[in-house]
């Protein structure tokens, strides 16, 4: 099974982190869950749901319990400003970060390796690393900057999937949607999922 990280940033969208985390634990995979300081803003307004800080144990618990898993086993929170933790050194090997959403300032940051707090400079070790880094942005229209911000990191190594659902499956609710992204993103790290129905099958 694989070891992951999921990083939640501050763009709308955080539904989509929490099913990933979601999906990968179901699956049998070690996660790493991060959140910018935004990023827990932002999945508290959108989800009702606020990490506990300061208590990485709890909050994992806590964590789980909001997901409905049947227990934190596989699932390990980490904090935005611990600098010291294990995925912010290339020596830890993972088989994949996802950023999700990732909002254009995070995107920015990285396409330029600020690395200023734990969710970019794991980010920025994926991509020296050479170990497969997501990121999922959100935002809408794209100016510019953050399409040039989106090439570069296309061109340093990352893979952009864009939180885009489709409407080909005939998506009946929200849930469907959210799990056509989140399926996208299981598919290009490899990881199988039922998430939804491929076309031809
Ligand atoms: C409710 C809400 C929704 C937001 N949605 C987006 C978004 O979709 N995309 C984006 O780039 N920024 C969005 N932002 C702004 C980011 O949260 C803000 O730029 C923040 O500084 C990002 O910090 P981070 O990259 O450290 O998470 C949103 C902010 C709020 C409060």
């Amino acid at each position: 099974m694989g070891r992951y990280t999921v990083a939640v940033t501050g763009a709308s969208g955080s539904v989509y982190g929490m099913r990933l985390a979601e999906q990968l634990v179901l699956g049998g995979h070690e996660v790493t869950f991060v959140t910018t300081e935004a990023g827990r803003q932002v999945t508290s307004y959108e989800l009702g749901f606020e990490l506990p800080v300061g208590n990485a144990e709890a909050a994992a618990v806590a964590l789980a319990t909001f997901l409905e898993l049947p227990s934190a086993e596989g699932l390990r929170v980490a904090y935005f400003d611990d600098l010291f933790d294990a995925i912010a050194s290339g020596s830890h090997r993972i088989d994949g970060m996802i950023v999700v959403p990732a909002s254009m300032g995070f995107c920015a940051s990285v396409a330029n390796s600020l690395a200023l707090d734990l969710p970019e400079r794991a980010a920025d070790v994926c991509l020296k690393e050479r170990m497969p880094l997501v990121i999922v942005p959100r935002e809408t229209p794209l100016s510019t900057m953050h399409l040039r911000n989106l090439a570069t990191l296309s061109e340093i190594g990352a893979i952009v999937v864009p939180a885009m659902p489709a409407f080909y499956h005939k998506p009946q609710s929200i849930d469907d949607l959210v799990s056509f992204v989140v399926g996208k993103v299981l598919d290009v790290l490899g990881v199988e999922h039922s998430l939804f129905e491929r076309w031809g099958d």
